[in-house]
């Protein structure tokens, strides 16, 4: 984080983004969730123990930023990074959230690799968009969100929210998502 002058201001800074590799070369926090990270998520519980065990625990994605102060105001970014593969049939996805403080909205502007966006809201609302290079979904205020790669490339996204958002991850343990997006038979299966 860049020195603190006052509350909320900060010194105005730069960040190097890789475009073609869909990567933040120089962050500053990087976040991962493995395969036993992801334990109560997948449909088949006991594909994902096996990759846990026989599979080394696999990375299954990243979060890299350099964090500014999460006020309003500030605008928090990331590079997130879906790696490709699948638990059973379904394919790899990341756990999902709403925003803690619901009025915030998310913009992901994929840089490379092909998925969904999956979004719900807990009124009972469900829509995907497709994620592909150069395509940017917008995740309106209080809709949950998550990503499913269903390529074999990474799926890397540039990510921009409200400072003030927050996580919420607690809710989509509970609910889940409507649908699940599964690779059966070389096709891709939303059910
Ligand atoms: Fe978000």
């Amino acid at each position: 984080m860049s020195k603190i002058r006052e509350e909320g201001v900060i010194d105005p800074f730069s960040v190097l983004i890789d475009l073609e590799n869909g990567t933040m070369p120089e962050p500053s926090n990087r976040i991962t969730r493995k395969a036993s990270d992801m334990r109560g998520y997948y449909a088949d519980g006991k594909a994902l123990e096996e990759l846990i065990t026989s599979g080394n625990d696999p990375l299954h994605y990243e979060v890299l930023e350099r964090p500014v102060p999460q006020a309003r105001g500030h605008l928090m970014y990331c590079i997130s990074r879906l790696m490709p593969g699948r638990v059973g049939e379904e394919l790899f996805m990341t756990k999902g959230h709403y925003h803690s403080v619901k009025e915030t909205a998310e913009i992901y502007l994929c840089l490379g690799g092909e998925g969904y966006m999956a979004m719900k809201t807990a009124g009972g609302a469900w829509a995907v968009e497709r994620m592909e290079r150069g395509r940017m979904v917008y995740v309106p205020p209080t809709w949950a969100h998550r990503s499913i790669n269903t390529g074999r490339e990474i799926l890397s996204s540039f990510c921009v929210y409200p400072g003030e958002a927050g996580h919420n991850y607690g809710d989509i343990e509970k609910e889940g998502f409507p649908k699940r997006i599964f690779m059966k038979g070389g096709r891709i299966v939303m059910e």
